[in-house]
């Protein structure tokens, strides 16, 4: 097995991102101490991770911050990435104060917008598409934060359509957007415009966000298995691998497990004709679809999270 070295992204702030870090998402809610998120934080800096990837949202950026610091790793070599919630998108200094308090590990490396779309705090419900505070509106306090304490800003869940509006306004362009993305989904779009705008893309669920101990789509592709065997490996590197080749990319699996945690940042170097195969199969019928929690209801109702595919710019996901 030709084992590949974790190399880094380069943000337009000048700081690196390493190209494999480990999300922190346990598709539950959990509690901000939760034991199983600083075990798997404080497994994944012992294996070498060095990204971390959290959410006010996920609950638990307090167990992710303890971990950090009882590492004993100098600060400067860890990445650390959290998100503004939807319920905050009006009052984003807000957000960011709890979650430097929650993380209390001096600053924050990447902070994001987590969705587009706002979310009344009173009501709960979303806020329509142009109704304030728009993501604009948000994105120019989000520009404020940029400092010592917060190093870099980005979004997640943008498409071009929206990045489109939101660079017409932006002072700040967005050191990373954040989406799905795995051998079913490339955003070959999405890839080519922030390629071109300077913006990292982070890949989320890109092992097609199994339940744990089961498997996806993706993870029983015939060539990935097949790959799997050729560079003496499991189906779920060759996957973190794909997306850690791609020029501009990086991306979080999350694992609980120690084993699997451990594999998953044992990348290889994939040939770039297998590269290229596993870049081709979401071209089968049927084959270029999301694979996550919300993919069955937009598929039917043509909505996510209160807006329509057509606000979220996407309509023609490739
Ligand atoms: N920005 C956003 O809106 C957004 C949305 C979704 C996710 N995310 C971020 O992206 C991270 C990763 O995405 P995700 O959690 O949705 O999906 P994922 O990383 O594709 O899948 C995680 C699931 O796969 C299992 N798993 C891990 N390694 C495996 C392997 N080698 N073989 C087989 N199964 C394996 C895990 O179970 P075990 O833990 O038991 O191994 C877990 O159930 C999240 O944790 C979060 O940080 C962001």
């Amino acid at each position: 097995m030709s084992r590949a070295a974790v190399h880094s992204c380069t943000l337009n702030t000048g700081a690196k991102m390493p190209a494999v870090g480990v999300g922190c998402w346990f598709q539950r809610p959990v509690e901000a101490e939760n034991q199983e998120t600083y075990d798997m934080v404080a497994n994944a800096l012992k294996y070498g991770y060095r990204h971390i990837d959290t959410a006010f949202g996920y609950g638990n950026e307090q167990a992710v911050g303890k971990a950090v610091r009882d590492s004993g790793i100098p600060r400067q070599e860890i990445f650390v990435t959290t998100k503004l919630t939807n319920s905050y998108h009006g009052k984003v200094q807000q957000g960011f104060e709890e979650s430097f308090k929650a993380l209390n590990i001096d600053y924050i490396d990447l902070f994001l917008v987590h969705w587009p779309q706002g979310e009344d705090p009173e009501t709960g419900k979303t806020i329509p598409k142009g109704q304030s505070p728009t993501f604009v509106d948000t994105w120019k306090n989000m520009e404020k934060l940029v400092g010592p304490r917060c190093k870099a800003i980005g979004v997640s869940n943008f498409s071009v359509k929206n990045l489109e509006i939101l660079l017409k306004e932006a002072k700040v362009v967005p050191a990373a957007n954040q989406v799905e993305s795995h051998i079913y989904l490339p955003q070959a779009s999405l890839d080519k415009y922030c390629k071109d705008k300077g913006i990292v893309l982070t890949a989320y669920s890109p092992l097609g966000q199994p339940a744990s101990g089961k498997s996806s789509p993706i993870l029983d592709e015939p060539l990935v298995k097949e790959l799997a065997k050729k560079y003496d490996t499991q189906p779920g590197t060759i996957l973190i691998s794909w997306v850690a080749q791609r020029p501009n990319w990086n991306t979080v699996p999350k694992s609980s497990n120690p084993a699997r945690l451990k594999a998953n940042f044992e990348i290889v170097k994939l040939d770039q004709a297998d590269h290229d195969a596993l870049s081709a199969i979401h071209k089968e019928s049927g084959k270029t679809t999301s694979l996550v929690d919300y993919a069955e209801k937009m598929k039917k109702e043509r909505v996510v999270f209160g807006w329509s595919v057509e606000d979220m710019g996407w309509e023609n996901l490739d």
